[in-house]
């Protein structure tokens, strides 16, 4: 991180030519004895709304879709760490979770920090969204958090830049879907037809399907304000896919419920963000492509399950990257399925550019005197 960055009076820093007065709180008493002077300064703390957020991401959505693409290189380059997600569930409270997504991006990003996000299905009932989150930043040189950003507009939005990334990437050889079927209809299913519409695609049918009829409803309003085509609420799933060239699967579905591998006869493209509604049965019947294979091969999902049945991962074509990389190529006989797990990186990638514009406009919202207690020995 440079330090121009923050040109606040928050700044604290070891070599700063103004100190604080020594023995005030949070100021530097210089190196330690035999300890030479270091440039390190401890950054201002800033917490950005969810409506700083909508304002920088809004009509960005094709600038996204290249940083989530250039975040998956770096990943498969090696330069980044990305352990597994920490799934914290309760007893009481069964179909809900907490997850922490720990990453840390190098590059020229440079930047660490973990995602905190919360899944609660029955917030759905009570009007307001299922998933709420925090992203916290630190700082590469001190560790210091140096940023709490809203994180569902940013987790939200980076799931639907990569599942657009993918649509394109994984359609280039193969006829361009025109009939896109959206499984389950809730908020993801909202941004991920808005960064398609962003990122080039129409189309001519758009069928719609949930088990909930008032988010069917609630959706196709949305589609109505926001797109061409015929739009199509069906009520079983299996004419939903059998009508699509293009599936969107963005349930709650905690295990698989589609079944059936000759609903997918038409070969279309799937794209499995949900991770669970398919049964190893469906992906065996498919090319599948992933985002990281370690990650997606976990927590009960369909890759997981597949990979439980058959006790190996050949039903695996590759990453997107391998895609991204032209180091596999697709069938077209075949259903494709992209079954992405969605990485810490992206999350701090795109968390770091809202960050860096907010701060670039001088508007950041810092705290003032958040880290008080700064020196060692008092
Ligand atoms: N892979 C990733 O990186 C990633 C990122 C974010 C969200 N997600 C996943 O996307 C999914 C959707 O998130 P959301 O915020 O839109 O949730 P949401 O609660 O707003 O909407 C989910 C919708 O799915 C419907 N549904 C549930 N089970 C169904 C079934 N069997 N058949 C048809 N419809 C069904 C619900 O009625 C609801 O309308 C979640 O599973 C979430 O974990 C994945």
């Amino acid at each position: 991180m440079t330090l121009h960055r923050f040109d606040t009076p928050a700044m604290r820093t070891a070599t700063s030519e103004e100190p604080e007065a020594p023995g005030a709180p949070g100021a530097f008493e210089g190196p330690e004895p035999g300890t030479a002077p270091s440039p390190v300064a401890v950054p201002p703390f800033a917490v950005v709304p969810g409506a700083q957020v909508q304002q920088v991401l809004r009509g960005r959505e094709r600038q996204i879709v290249d940083l989530v693409e250039a975040t998956y290189r770096l990943h498969a380059a090696g330069d980044s760490v990305n352990p597994p997600s920490y799934f914290l569930r309760f007893p009481d409270r069964p179909t809900a979770r907490i997850i922490a997504l720990p990453a840390s991006i190098g590059g020229r990003t440079r930047v660490d920090g973990v995602k905190w996000i919360s899944s609660f299905p029955g917030n759905v009932q009570a009007g307001i969204a299922r998933a709420s989150a925090v992203l916290i930043l630190n700082d590469h040189d001190t560790g210091y958090p140096f940023a709490c950003l809203e994180g569902s507009v940013i987790s939200a939005s980076r799931t639907a830049a990569m599942a657009a990334s993918a649509a394109g990437r994984l359609s280039r050889h193969r006829r361009r879907p025109t009939r896109i079927g959206f499984f389950g209809t809730g908020l993801i299913a909202r941004y991920v037809h808005t960064y398609l519409t962003a990122t080039g695609w129409s189309f001519d049918h758009i069928g719609v399907h949930d088990l909930s009829a008032d988010s069917a409803a609630g959706f196709r309003a949305f589609l109505r304000g926001t797109a061409t085509g015929r739009i199509t609420v069906h009520t079983g799933p299996e004419q939903l896919i059998r009508s699509s060239d293009l599936v969107v699967f963005a349930t709650v579905a905690a295990r698989p419920h589609v079944m059936d591998p000759a609903w997918f006869g038409h070969n279309p493209l799937v794209l499995h963000v949900s991770l669970r509604d398919l049964a190893p049965e469906v992906l065996l019947a498919s090319a599948n492509v992933v985002d990281d294979v370690d990650h997606c091969l976990r927590a009960d999902t369909s890759p997981h399950l597949t990979e439980r049945l058959t006790g190996n991962r050949d039903f695996l074509t590759g990453t997107l990257d391998d895609v991204m990389a032209g180091r596999v190529s697709l069938p077209d006989d075949r259903p494709v399925v992209f079954s992405p797990f969605g990485l810490g990186v992206l999350d701090l990638a795109v968390g770091k550019y809202v960050y860096d514009e907010v701060a670039g406009a001088g508007r950041l919202h810092v705290v003032e005197d958040f880290f008080h207690e700064l020196r060692r020995h008092g």
